[in-house]
């Protein structure tokens, strides 16, 4: 890349959702009070990327992660995750957790483990991604940061 890379937080519901629906991922059950850990890049308009986090204490988890179809491969998704984490550290989080089907290979890369489901603590297991809107197939995987 290279310009500097600016990335924003909470994004207007606009934005995330317009991202979000472009690619088939949940929307149903973001809150304002979620909105306030979702960062995002490009204009409130035309975003190109986003991720959200909604923390549990030490626990987070970390959802909503999308680079537009025209801007991926060139680094834009790593970085979100890196910045969600740092926020999370900031936020005295001690492991992110997370659901999908579609990027464990990304995420391992990224140095998260796939565990087993039945590790999650209860208050990942309440979320409505865990509960209900990601498949039971999807792989979940932990960071200790
Ligand atoms: C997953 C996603 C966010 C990655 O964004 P990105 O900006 O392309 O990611 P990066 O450029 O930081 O990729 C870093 C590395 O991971 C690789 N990678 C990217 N997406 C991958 C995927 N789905 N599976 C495996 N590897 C992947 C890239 O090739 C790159 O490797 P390289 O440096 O050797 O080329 C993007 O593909 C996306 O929005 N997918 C659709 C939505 C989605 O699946 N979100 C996850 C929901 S939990």
């Amino acid at each position: 890349m290279t310009e500097p890379l600016m990335i924003r937080g909470r994004p207007p519901r606009s934005t995330a959702v317009a991202l979000l629906q472009a690619q088939g991922l949940p929307v149903s059950d973001i809150t304002d009070e979620h909105l306030e850990h979702f960062f995002f890049i490009g204009s409130d308009g035309s975003p190109t990327g986003l991720v959200g986090l909604e923390i549990y204490g030490t626990d987070a988890l970390l959802r909503s992660l999308v680079v537009g179809d025209n801007v991926r491969r060139k680094g834009l998704g790593s970085e979100l995750v890196q910045h969600a984490e740092q926020y999370a550290a900031s936020k005295s989080v001690r492991s992110i957790y997370l659901l999908t089907t579609t990027a464990e290979a990304f995420f391992k890369r990224l140095g998260y483990e796939r565990i087993d489901r039945s590790q999650a603590p209860p208050s990942i297991e309440r979320t409505r991604e865990f509960a209900s809107l990601c498949p039971a197939s999807s792989a979940f995987m932990v960071k200790c940061l």
